[in-house]
């Protein structure tokens, strides 16, 4: 029955953990995984995450399968979180939300939406993008193209070139954008370039859809939802899914969302009622345990702003990187200029490492990054970030 089953040639950034955990050598830094690490190396337990969820285990409710869509109470304080509370599309009951297994788990019900209900819309992701990004919507039974982005001349974004390409996509397509953070580059649109894309998506008729995998990494809570509030008000039919995997450091628990707004009330209760039917058919309904611990923490009144501090100090904590890096490197490295590592956004750096030079970190140095070269910030800290710093700076030079 299976002779035929081929081997899976492995995920790019899960198997590269697998090899760093078996490298046996102690000054081993790992940059691979977008997952934040605190100074110590530790992927942290926040205060907030741990006393919300000492409350929750305290409460001892019983544990029934969750409605399919999720739990109320985490829907609401997800949509509160992203469109800000009391805005129009949550006032008119314009959003479908539903609680999905992280947001990987919401972006592929999204994407066997749209295969089942626009059967004919491709999907196009910028270029580059997280390698899952294209994975999923495939899996789905869609084409997925892709549209310029991020500039490795200047290091910023090809934004009239990616202009161009969405005038020409087809009608009806779906375009995927990070929300904030873009995975792997780092490289964020400004506020004034989504106030140029957003019109022109309506325009086109096409359908945004946005992966927010990092609120709060980036500029802030609500800063980070600029694309997001701004899409809402401007009457668009789009899709978001977000995620607290890093936000709350609860990787493990999966949890986020997928939202859908829609153009009014009527059609956002059909649009639920399809992405029920799309999770009932393949894993029935969402786990309690990591969503009420979530919804707690969003909704409790101390444990809100103790999150929100923590989050910030998170942020400020891989900007601090960001500074070490860029002088360790720039010291060794002169000439060049490195400032996108200031500029850059988020847990990312696209370093313009070569996978050659990538490969030579990993062998000779012990500094393990995907060969895409993309360096997850969050993973340096006191201990390492000289050390990376120069293994970087050594292989750039020569
Ligand atoms: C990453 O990009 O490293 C993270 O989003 C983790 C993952 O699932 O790939």
């Amino acid at each position: 029955m299976f002779e035929h089953v081929e081997p899976f040639a492995g995920d790019p950034i899960l198997a590269l953990v697998e090899v760093f955990n078996a490298d046996t050598r102690s000054h081993k830094v790992n940059l691979g995984i977008g997952i934040y690490f605190d100074e110590e190396g530790r992927i942290p337990v926040l205060p907030s995450v741990r006393k919300a969820e000492a409350r929750v285990v305290e409460a001892g409710e019983p544990k029934p399968y969750l409605p399919i869509e999720g739990a109320a109470n985490f829907r609401s304080a997800v949509q509160a979180l992203l469109f800000g509370a009391g805005h129009p599309v949550l006032r008119e009951r314009r959003v479908a939300t539903i609680q999905s297994v992280g947001s990987s788990g919401g972006l592929k019900v999204g994407a066997d939406f749209i295969r089942r209900w626009l059967p004919k819309a491709q999907a196009w992701v910028s270029d580059p993008t997280w390698d899952n990004h294209r994975s999923m919507f495939e899996g789905a039974g869609l084409a997925v193209h892709s549209y310029p982005y991020y500039d490795p001349a200047g290091g910023g974004v090809r934004f009239d070139a990616m202009l161009d390409a969405l005038r020409a996509v087809p009608e009806g397509s779906v375009v995927l954008l990070h929300a904030c953070c873009h995975n792997p580059t780092g490289v964020d649109l400004t506020h004034a370039q989504w106030d140029v894309l957003i019109p022109l998506l309506a325009e086109r008729r096409l359908l945004p859809y946005l992966d927010l995998a990092y609120q709060g990494f980036g500029d802030g809570i609500a800063e980070d939802a600029y694309a997001i509030r701004r899409l809402a008000d401007s009457g668009a039919t789009f899709f978001v899914a977000n995620s607290f995997s890093k936000s709350m450091s609860v990787y493990g628990e999966r949890c986020g969302a997928l939202s859908a707004v829609c153009a009014d009330a009527d059609e956002a209760e059909r649009v639920l009622g399809q992405l029920k039917f799309t999770v009932r058919r393949n894993y029935s309904s969402p786990p309690i345990h990591g969503g009420q611990i979530v919804a707690h923490v969003l909704a409790d009144a101390d444990l809100r702003p103790l999150w929100e501090a923590e989050l910030a100090a998170m942020r400020d904590r891989i900007q601090a990187m960001r500074q070490t890096l860029h002088r360790v490197i720039s010291a060794k490295v002169p000439g060049r200029d490195f400032s996108y590592f200031l500029t850059q956004r988020g847990m990312f750096s696209y370093t313009g490492l070569s996978a050659a030079q990538v490969d030579r970190l990993r062998e000779e140095f012990a500094v393990y990054l995907v060969r895409s070269g993309r360096i997850c910030v969050a993973g340096l800290n006191h201990h390492n970030v000289e050390y990376a710093a120069q293994a970087m700076a050594t292989v750039m030079a020569g």
